[in-house]
């Protein structure tokens, strides 16, 4: 696509709808809950706060500025900004194997979400026990057949967005979708503060024991951060690069973190008010929203539209972050290699659903074909998480911070905070974050990989 026809976002608060869109997902709703579970809570949630703050807040504005610049995809944006063939550009080609591994996997949890949406449509939930409800998964995870039917459905409903465009597509589903998420869970938020467990959540999610913190802990919080917020594989330098180019990165990019660790922490209380008010487990690990909303779902008045809201609208979420995660893998196959759209998108697709049948059967058939300890899922999930989007950061941190020049820096911040900002943000990319990232790599990923 030439710079004259790029379509672009049609203003600002589209767009930080749509990254928000892309930001707030399954991460938020589905993983931050489970993931604080098994690391013990509020420790982990401090960390996880401070790297949002501290590195992904400024690897944010460095995505968007590289991709606003360049108005172009991952991997062109890198040589546009420096040269033909730049080694940096290999930032750009692990986000697109990251984008390719993270669908492939992100896909089959979304169509636990529509199982479940369905299952609330259809009132399966009435009359039945906690444990009949917490069996639930466990049921669906011992058929493999509705597994992958459902990981189909997912996929399939990703690539009729994509095929739709950028604006067209994307940009509507966003508008109207994101506050919708908004709302329904603040309501749920309101009405867990009437359950007994509602401050042993608080006190679980906000008081810090630094006991249960281990390097491995440590590096999942990072990682995670960088998977919530849609960073460190160029996704949101595809996005930014259909930003104007005087759009204000500051505002967006603070707007969307904000919106996210909103979404994060109202989902983790309301999850563990559930938790501690029904007397389940608080470390039940990928099944833990599936068996404690319902539970919820099921004492409430109104209970069936809630649940039947509530599923869709996390569907929805899902979705429209399984559409940035292959809107980074189309555009960079349109931009840079000249393909058809509609042939990349759906191609992609099925390579992706192809992929995360591996996943799909990692509960049942394959549960225990492991790669050293982990299932295909584990490894798809931790070896991106992990692993990949920090690295991806790392890299692309230090390119805005050193490579760059300074103007451009001062630049993507235009005026925000004055001088002081400015310094501040060129002292994250250039030292802090990157020294963050490799201090956590180094201590956590022997023991994530090893121990
Ligand atoms: N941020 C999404 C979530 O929290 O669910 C997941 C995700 C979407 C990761 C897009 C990476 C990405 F490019």
């Amino acid at each position: 696509m030439s710079q004259m026809q790029r379509s672009h976002w049609s203003n600002r608060l589209g767009f930080i709808l749509v990254a928000s869109g892309s930001a707030v997902g399954l991460g938020n709703i589905w993983k931050f809950p489970y993931i604080t579970g098994e690391h013990g809570g509020g420790a982990f949630v401090l960390v996880y706060l401070a790297c949002i703050m501290f590195v992904n807040v400024p690897i944010f504005i460095a995505e968007l500025y590289i991709g606003q610049r360049s108005q172009a995809d991952a991997v062109s944006a890198f040589e546009k900004l420096h040269h033909t063939g730049t080694p940096w550009r290999i930032a750009g080609a692990m986000g697109i194997v990251s984008s390719f591994l993270i669908l492939s996997f992100y896909s089959v949890v979304g169509g636990w979400v529509l199982d479940f949406q369905v299952k609330s449509v259809l009132n399966q939930f009435a009359g039945k026990t906690d444990q009949e409800i917490g069996g639930m998964l466990s049921a669906l995870f011992a058929d493999p057949k509705s597994l992958l039917l459902w990981h189909l459905a997912f996929m399939v409903l990703t690539v009729g967005i994509v095929i739709g465009g950028i604006s067209r597509g994307i940009e509507r589903w966003g508008r109207i979708l994101m506050p919708g998420l908004f709302a329904i869970l603040i309501g749920l938020l309101v009405w867990c503060t009437s359950l007994e467990g509602f401050g042993k959540s608080i006190d679980f999610l906000f008081t810090p024991n630094f006991d249960k913190l281990t390097g491995n802990s440590i590096l999942v919080a990072l990682g995670h951060s960088f998977f919530t917020l849609s960073l460190g594989l160029a996704a949101m330098i595809t996005y930014g690069s259909y930003l104007d180019r005087n759009e204000d990165l500051v505002k967006a990019s603070l707007a969307v973190a904000a919106a996210d660790t909103t979404i994060a922490l109202a989902s983790g209380i309301v999850i563990f008010s559930i938790v501690f008010s029904f007397g389940l487990a608080p470390n039940a690990g990928p099944g833990l929203m599936f068996s404690t909303l319902p539970t919820l779902f099921n004492k409430m008045p109104g209970g069936y539209l809630v649940s039947t809201g509530f599923f869709s609208l996390v569907a929805f979420a899902a979705l429209s972050s399984s559409i940035s995660l292959l809107e980074t893998i189309v555009t960079y196959f349109v931009d840079k290699r000249g393909l058809s759209r509609s042939k990349v998108t759906i191609y992609a697709g099925v390579a992706i659903y192809l992929l995360g049948i591996l996943s799909a059967l990692s509960f049942n058939t394959l549960a225990d074909f492991k790669i050293g300890k982990f299932t295909f899922f584990d490894l798809f999930d931790g070896l991106t998480t992990n692993i990949l989007l920090p690295l991806g950061g790392l890299i692309i941190s230090l390119f805005y911070g050193w490579i760059l020049s300074r103007e451009g820096v001062k630049d993507s911040i235009q005026g925000h905070g004055g001088e002081l900002a400015w310094k501040g943000l060129m002292w994250a990319a250039r030292i802090f974050a990157p020294a963050c990232i490799l201090w956590v790599l180094y201590n956590g990923a022997t023991n994530w990989l090893f121990g």
